[in-house]
């Protein structure tokens, strides 16, 4: 039986890419599903590409998203999803989804959590002046990025004024690694959620 996964994504894609790239066929695990909120994301093309199906879940008010995401929920859980991978999607999806896969999705943010949750981190960090920050893998909880951290990898800002584009390029460079790599502990069993520290996240052959 295949570990099916499916992919959330906005825009450009490069994460997606990477999980077709590093585990879509290997060690029993499928990328089964790539759903967008863009029909223009390039995610879709990309997904498109590898022959994965694809589904475009539209909200175009505030008020419609909870709508939406039932109907996302549904489509996934048609589709036997067991993990869904959040790769740069873009809007914060509704209590009631983030529950119904609960321990069963993902998301990929290029910071240290919990500094510079939300929009821009890249940014953020910059502005901020801090020396050290990273790319953090964790469970989808409700609230912003808050969720517990699967796997987390740092990079020293040296030197201090480094072109943006430059740390955009490391960062994502260190999320095509880090994620596949999230991807393949979760479909080995090797991860599982201490369930009497709800924050804690236990890796077997890890700390
Ligand atoms: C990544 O930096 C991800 O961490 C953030 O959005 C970006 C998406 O990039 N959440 P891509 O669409 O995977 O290229």
């Amino acid at each position: 039986m295949s570990f099916r996964v499916a992919v959330i994504a906005s825009g450009e894609g490069s994460n997606l890419q990477a999980l077709l790239d590093k585990v879509h066929g290997r060690d029993g695990i499928e990328i089964v599903a790539v759903a967008s909120n863009r029909p223009a994301a390039r995610a879709l093309e990309r997904a498109a590409a590898a022959g994965v199906e694809t589904g475009v879940f539209e909200a175009a008010r505030r008020e419609d998203r909870p709508a939406r995401d039932r109907t996302l929920g549904d489509w996934l859980e048609q589709r036997g999803v067991d993990l869904v991978v959040l790769a740069g999607f873009m809007e914060i999806l509704s209590g009631e989804f983030v529950r119904r896969f609960h321990a069963r999705m993902v998301n990929v943010h290029p910071s240290l959590l919990p500094a510079f949750p939300g929009l821009r981190p890249i940014e953020q960090a910059l502005d901020y002046g801090v020396r050290v920050t990273g790319v953090t893998v964790h469970f989808v909880e409700e609230g912003v990025d808050s969720g517990p951290i699967i796997l987390q990898e740092a990079f020293p800002l040296v030197p201090y004024s480094r072109p943006i584009a430059d740390v955009e390029r490391q960062v994502h460079e260190i999320e095509h690694r880090l994620l596949p790599e999230a991807v393949r502990l979760i479909a080995a069993g090797s991860v599982r959620l201490d369930p009497s520290d709800p924050r804690r996240v236990a890796i077997d052959g890890g700390d």
